[in-house]
């Protein structure tokens, strides 16, 4: 039997397999940022994953930054999410809830009125993002937090871990990858400090460490995942001392019995982070990027991953794991309809009959 198949745990959650559903932003969230019931027949026909990890989910109207995203602050929100939850939980599927806080990745016009713009300094991102109002906009200069403002954007994750409780969901994974606030923090390119979130890699890295140990006071340990993305450079990200952050930040990591790290991987040859996160974090290690069924099943079988995440191929094969089991074909993604409103290219991708 393939190794994708072999049941395990990830901290206190079982899974049947260890094929991965990875987050992923849809766009399908039409009114106050709460998922509908397109949101939920689309999660509930991947049910059969070994877990699902939702799209990007923004603790608070700052945090959120692309059209028609959701939230998880407002008890329309969590009652919401808890519909979804329940749908995935009546096909016998398991959910974590991916918590994102976008800071300098974001348009005003994606944004509630009063919503601010916020991030460890104040230098825009290069780059431009899709509005609804304006078409594609170039993203503007944000507000450096101040050292308070920080505490509060952490305070705003423990409040979202307690609400992904309340909700039901199995457990969070803290997006600290892709170009997005965590990720700013740790980042000298985006994070230019001279308090104590910036400057040093202890300091770079406090920002995750504390919103890590904000969340698992709220809900456990075991329930909560991060993932990063070592040497990424979406987003105008730039680490260039990524070979010593991610080591550090693996290693106080390993003291917190986290439920998994979840490594992007990027696409170069000399990849060294990830093997030196391997060493320093004994825990469940999830890696994703650009897999097949054998790129996965080598990763499991070399002891390099415990768990393999797909996206793009979980958009259109509902079935991915059915698909992998009996070596069926996949059916290919269509781009066009990654981030557009409505069923089309979402809940219409069928599952082999
Ligand atoms: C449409 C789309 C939306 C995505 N949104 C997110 C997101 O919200 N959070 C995240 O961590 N990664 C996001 N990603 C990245 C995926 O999780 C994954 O890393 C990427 O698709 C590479 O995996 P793949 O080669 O299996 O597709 C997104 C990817 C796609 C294609």
């Amino acid at each position: 039997m393939s190794s994708l198949f072999t049941p395990t745990a990830a901290g206190a959650i079982h899974l049947p397999n260890r094929i991965v559903m990875a987050p992923m932003t849809r766009s399908r969230a039409v009114q106050n940022a709460a998922p509908n019931a397109l949101v939920e027949e689309y999660y509930a026909q991947r049910a059969s994953a070994g877990l699902i990890l939702t799209e990007g989910v923004a603790t608070s109207d700052n945090g959120l930054g692309y059209a028609r995203t959701p939230s998880i602050h407002t008890p329309e929100q969590i009652e919401a999410w808890s519909r979804v939850v329940n749908a995935v939980h009546a096909k016998g599927g398991r959910i974590a809830v991916q918590l994102m806080h976008v800071g300098r990745i974001a348009h005003p016009a994606n944004k509630a009125a009063e919503a601010r713009t916020v991030a460890p300094s104040a230098i825009a991102a290069k780059g431009a993002m899709w509005t609804d109002a304006q078409g594609m906009q170039p993203m503007p200069t944000p507000e450096a937090l101040s050292t308070a403002e920080v505490r509060a954007v952490v305070d705003e994750f423990a409040q979202a871990a307690r609400n992904a409780k309340a909700a039901g969901f199995d457990g969070i994974e803290l997006h600290s990858a892709n170009g997005y606030l965590p990720n700013q923090f740790l980042s000298p390119n985006s994070n230019q400090r001279t308090d104590e979130y910036g400057g040093s890699p202890e300091n770079r890295i406090r920002f995750v460490l504390e919103v890590i140990d904000a969340m698992t006071a709220a809900w456990e340990p075991g329930r909560i995942g991060i993932r990063l993305s070592p040497a990424g450079t979406f987003n105008d990200i730039n680490d260039p001392d990524a070979n010593i952050t991610y080591p550090l930040l693996a290693t106080e990591l390993a003291k917190r019995n986290l439920a998994w790290v979840h490594i992007v991987k990027p696409n170069t040859p000399n990849f060294t982070e990830w093997a030196a996160i391997r060493a320093n974090f004994p825990g469940t290690l999830i890696v994703n990027l650009g897999l097949t069924k054998e790129t996965g099943e080598k990763l499991i079988d070399s002891k390099e991953a415990d768990l393999v995440s797909y996206g793009s191929l979980y958009i259109s094969n509902p079935d991915l794991p059915e698909r992998f089991q009996s070596n069926a074909p996949l059916a290919a993604p269509d781009p066009a309809t990654f981030y557009t409103p409505g069923p089309e290219g979402y809940t219409t991708y069928p599952a082999l009959t």
